[in-house]
């Protein structure tokens, strides 16, 4: 099969290549999926299960790409809830191959059926981002009716899907980012925007919870913002402050087949916007890896056609 390889960690994004590879196998409790569309992040070629196993074993070289959405070839031992020709999408692991190839190999649990009038490339668009929001919202930042929530890099893939859920469920939601992300920022249902360019952080007031994404200077000024019983929920790198009265937590996404459907069905009655960026064929793949043209969205790699 035809997939990206990455060959050592030394190369980078300059060392993809579009490469043959053996066909996947379905392990137990796997399934094979022919991969229609698939999403990857930039940055994962510096994370460490990139080049290791679930072990830390080497397993070099590696495919990268996490995000898919596709359609079921094979099931491995024992696995249920999902069968052959079945369309579904979600998250590849962390620690094997990903989902620049025709096919990969996944654990069913990662996956979500795929409703028929979901179009591939939104689907690859919505596991990494989705579940993120969400978790950071709810299960580490317990966000209730009539709070305030702070979302750092608002217009972001995940920071514009959680301005949406956050508004959804009743909270009063600031959102900040760039000057020119405004507009697009409160059109998802922010009530204020702070521009972090031009206007201080420290103006926005206090938040029962803050949500970063960015890191950095931005995360240390933020601790300050959590009101008492507070939560400062970060994605980007692990607290370097916490509240003075307040948990601060730091967590990797998880798979959750069940929050995937939901998230599914909020796509498909309008609920949630998500924004495809670029739709690039597999040939395309490795460029896109590299800094460049920035197109608003998320960039989807449109693998296989049939
Ligand atoms: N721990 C986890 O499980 C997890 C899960 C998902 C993502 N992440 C990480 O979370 C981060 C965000 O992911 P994402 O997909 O939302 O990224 P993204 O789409 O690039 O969103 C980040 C947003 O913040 C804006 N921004 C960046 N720096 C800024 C600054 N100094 N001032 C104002 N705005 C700024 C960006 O604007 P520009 O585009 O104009 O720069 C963009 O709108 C990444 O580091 C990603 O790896 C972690």
């Amino acid at each position: 099969m035809r997939a990206i390889v990455a060959p050592d960690r030394e190369s980078g994004a300059e060392g993809l290549a579009l490469t043959d590879r053996p066909h996947p196998h379905a392990a137990e409790n796997d399934v094979v999926v022919r991969v229609r569309a698939a999403g990857f992040t930039p940055g994962e070629l510096d994370w460490p299960g990139t080049w290791t196993d679930r072990a830390g074993r080497d397993r070099t070289p590696s495919v990268p790409g996490h995000e898919l959405a596709g359609v079921v070839t094979d099931l491995g031992y024992g696995t249920t809830g999902l069968t052959v020709g079945q369309r579904v999408f979600g998250l590849a692991d962390w620690t094997r191959d990903g989902t620049l190839a025709e096919y990969v190999a996944v654990e069913a649990r990662n996956l979500a059926p795929l409703p028929a009038d979901l179009d591939y490339p939104v689907a690859a668009a919505l596991p990494i981002s989705g579940l993120t929001a969400w978790q950071a919202l709810f299960d580490h930042g317990r966000l209730a009716t009539g709070q305030t929530v702070l979302i750092h890099g608002a217009a972001g893939g995940v920071g514009s899907l959680a301005v949406q859920l956050a508004r959804e469920a009743g909270a009063y939601v600031i959102g900040t980012g760039r000057a020119r992300d405004r507009s697009r920022v409160l059109s998802l249902g922010a009530q204020e925007f702070l521009d972090l360019e031009s206007e201080r952080l420290e103006d926005a007031g206090e938040a029962d919870l803050v949500f970063d994404v960015l890191g950095g200077s931005i995360l240390e000024r933020s601790a300050a913002l959590v009101r008492a019983g507070g939560t400062l929920v970060t994605i980007a790198q692990p607290p370097t402050v916490r509240p003075r009265d307040g948990r601060a937590v730091f967590f990797v996404v998880e798979p959750d087949r069940g929050r995937l459907s939901d998230l599914a069905a909020r796509v498909r009655d309008g609920r949630l916007e998500v924004t495809v960026g670029e739709v690039l064929p597999l040939e395309e793949a490795a460029g896109a890896f590299l800094p460049g043209k920035r197109v608003p969205g998320k960039t989807i790699i449109r693998v296989t056609e049939d």
